[in-house]
C-alpha cells in the first residue's frame, strides 16, 4: 500500500442514507503485543488540550456518535495503547486508507478500492491485522474491508499494509452492524470473515455474541449470493452456537455435505487469538456457509 495524497474513502461515501436494518451493539479482548502508552507516541507540536483526539485525522473515537447508539454491543471499548510506529502509521495512513463508520452515508466500494470490478469482503474484527495482511498478500485479486473498534490494531494494520504494499486493504473504525446496515448497499459484499469473535463466555452477555439469527439476517442482505460467510472460534460452546443458528439460517447453506464443522482452510492464516486459544489447549473450529440465492 502506497500512500496517495488523495483518500478514496472520503470519495467513496455519499450521503445517500441506507438503513433497512435494525439490530443490536462491540468486547475486544486485549491483543498481546508490546504496547508502549500513547504518551510514548511522538508528540505534536503543542500539548493537546483536554478532549483534543490524539490522531486529528486519525480514526473517530466514535464515529457513529449517539445518532446510532446501540444498546448491546458486541465490543467493550477499551483503553487504547498505541505503540510509535502504530501512532505515525493512523497519522500517515488513517487520512488516505481510513474510513470512519458514521452511519451517514453509503460506501462505493468500486470507489473505495479503485477498481469497480474488485471482489470485496468484510472481515469483521480484524485485531492486530497479521493474519488480514497475509490473506491480502496472498490473493491480490481480492479487496479486504477491515473492520475493527480497535486503535492500536488499526495503525498496525496500516504500517503492515504500507510495509508490504498491499493495496486491497482498506481500514475501517466502529461498529460492523453500522456498517452493514447503514452503509454497505445490498448484495454487495463477495464475502464476510469473522475470525475468533468475542467469545463471552458468561451467560449474561451470551447476548453481545455476534453471530446471532439477527446478525445472519443483516449480512444475507450485504452479501451477493454464493458469496461465503466464513467464521472461526476456539470458543466450543460459541462454535456450537454459530452451527446452530447457522444452520437455522434460511439465508445460509452449509458447505459440509454432513452439515457440520468445516476442516480448516489452507486459506486462512493462523490468527492471534487462535494461537493464544491453541496454547490454552482449546479446538479451533472454522464454519464455512454460503448465502443462498
Ligand atoms: C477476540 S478479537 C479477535 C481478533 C482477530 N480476529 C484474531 O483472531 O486475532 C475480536 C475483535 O473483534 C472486534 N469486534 C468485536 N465486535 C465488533 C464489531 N461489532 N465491530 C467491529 N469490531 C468488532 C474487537 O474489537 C476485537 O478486536
Amino acid at each position: 500500500m502506497s500512500e496517495k495524497s488523495e483518500n478514496p474513502a472520503r470519495h467513496a461515501v455519499s450521503t445517500a442514507p441506507a438503513a433497512e436494518h435494525a439490530l443490536a451493539t462491540a468486547p475486544a479482548a486485549e491483543a498481546a503485543e508490546p504496547a508502549v502508552e500513547a504518551a510514548a507516541v511522538p508528540a505534536p507540536a503543542r500539548a493537546r488540550a483536554r478532549r483534543e483526539p490524539m490522531f486529528p485525522d486519525g480514526p473517530a473515537p466514535d464515529p457513529a456518535g449517539s445518532h446510532h447508539e446501540r444498546r448491546i454491543r458486541s465490543f467493550q471499548p477499551r483503553r487504547s495503547r498505541v505503540t510509535t510506529g502504530q501512532g505515525e502509521a493512523l497519522r500517515r495512513l488513517w487520512p488516505v486508507w481510513g474510513l470512519d463508520i458514521d452511519g451517514l452515508s453509503r460506501i462505493d466500494l468500486g470507489e473505495l478500492f479503485g477498481d469497480p470490478k474488485l471482489p470485496v469482503v468484510l472481515e469483521i474484527g480484524f485485531g492486530m491485522g497479521e493474519a488480514t495482511a497475509a490473506m491480502a498478500a496472498a490473493d491480490p485479486g481480492t479487496g479486504i474491508l477491515a473492520c475493527d473498534v480497535h486503535t492500536p490494531g488499526q495503525g498496525n494494520l496500516l504500517a503492515l499494509a504500507e510495509r508490504n504494499g498491499l493495496e486491497n486493504v482498506r481500514v475501517a473504525n466502529g461498529d460492523a452492524i453500522i456498517l452493514l446496515r447503514e452503509m454497505l448497499a445490498p448484495d454487495s459484499l463477495a464475502g464476510l470473515r469473522v475470525y475468533f469473535p468475542d467469545p463471552w463466555p458468561k451467560k449474561r452477555h451470551h447476548k453481545r455474541r455476534l453471530i446471532q439469527p439477527e446478525f445472519l439476517a443483516l449480512a444475507a442482505t450485504r452479501l451477493a449470493p454464493g458469496a461465503l460467510l466464513h467464521c472461526a472460534t476456539d470458543w466450543e460452546p460459541y462454535a456450537e452456537q454459530m452451527l446452530e443458528v447457522l444452520t437455522a439460517s434460511p439465508d445460509f447453506e452449509n458447505t459440509q455435505a454432513d452439515g457440520g464443522f468445516a476442516p480448516r482452510p489452507d486459506f486462512r492464516p493462523l490468527t492471534r487469538f487462535e494461537g493464544q486459544g491453541l496454547e490454552k489447549g482449546h479446538a479451533v473450529r472454522d464454519l464455512l456457509f454460503r448465502r443462498r440465492g
